[in-house]
């Protein structure tokens, strides 16, 4: 089983960074003003640090008829940046490096109060301007800006933890616990939610049900990351129907 590189990858001062951007960060269509240039380069700089293996983001001028627009959300717009979130499909799991990183990526715009927007399906793929190496694709893209003030979704609308956890996460070790519940707040394609965990022998397990979008997967693991702050922890890949095994040996 190859090492997975998100292993003393990120500091515990990104993890608390991104821990305490979750409550803020929401998917944002409509935009008010374009970036200024230190919000350009202080995203850029974070583009380059949050990229694991074989994964890419390309901070690029757009225009609104990159996207299209979705009944209820409607059309994304304002903003004249965006970021394309890349992947080299020859390197193992690059679909989970990119939601990883791209989760990253967008805590790190919400801990600037730039507005994000995960979107893999709602762009034209014609429209978008970025050079793409041998075995790359563009798996999502995010506008960047800054929110207009009346871009805040009314609520957050998630499943409950005991929909999520496979036992009672009240039982649970205190860490896993807010792994869940860290979990729980994280963005999904369609909103699906399509993750479930299970805690066993000092080991928090990310599931899959096989017809979930990978994005996802990466990204409920970069909400478990960000949830173990200081915490001493490592990371395995799973087989089968488990992504991942976060443990943490201390009894706590
Ligand atoms: C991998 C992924 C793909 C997404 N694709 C789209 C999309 O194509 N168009 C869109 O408008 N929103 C898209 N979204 C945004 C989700 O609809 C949104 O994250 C979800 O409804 C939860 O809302 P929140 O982000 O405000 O918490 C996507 C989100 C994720 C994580």
């Amino acid at each position: 089983m190859p090492a997975c590189p998100l292993n003393a990858f990120f500091s515990t001062a990104q993890r608390a960074r991104y821990l305490g951007a979750i409550p803020h960060r929401y998917s944002c269509r409509s935009f008010a003003e374009p970036l200024d240039i230190s919000h350009i380069s202080a995203l850029s700089y974070a583009a380059q640090r949050v990229c694991l293996p074989g994964v890419r983001i390309v901070i690029a001028e757009c225009r609104d008829d990159l996207f299209f627009g979705l009944p209820i959300v409607g059309r994304i717009k304002g903003m004249t940046r965006c970021a394309y979130i890349i992947a080299n499909m020859e390197e193992k799991h690059a679909a989970l490096h990119a939601g990883i990183s791209g989760e990253a990526f967008i805590l790190e715009a919400a801990a600037m109060n730039v507005g994000t927007c995960w979107v893999s399906g709602s762009y034209r793929r014609s429209a978008a301007d970025v050079e793409l190496h041998e075995n790359e694709k563009i798996l999502a893209v995010t506008p960047l800006g800054l929110p207009r003030e009346d871009a805040l979704p009314p609520q957050r609308s998630r499943k409950q933890l005991k929909q999520i956890c496979l036992e009672d996460p009240t039982a649970w070790p205190l860490w896993a616990y807010h792994a869940a519940e860290s979990v729980r707040a994280a963005p999904s394609a369609v909103n699906m939610q399509p993750w479930r965990l299970h805690y066993a022998g000092h080991a928090l397990q990310l599931l899959t049900n096989g017809k979930t979008n990978t994005l996802d997967l990466g990204i409920a693991m970069l909400h478990m990351e960000a949830a173990m702050e200081g915490r001493k922890h490592l990371w395995e890949w799973g087989e089968g129907k488990t992504v991942a095994h976060l443990i943490v040996e201390e009894n706590e």
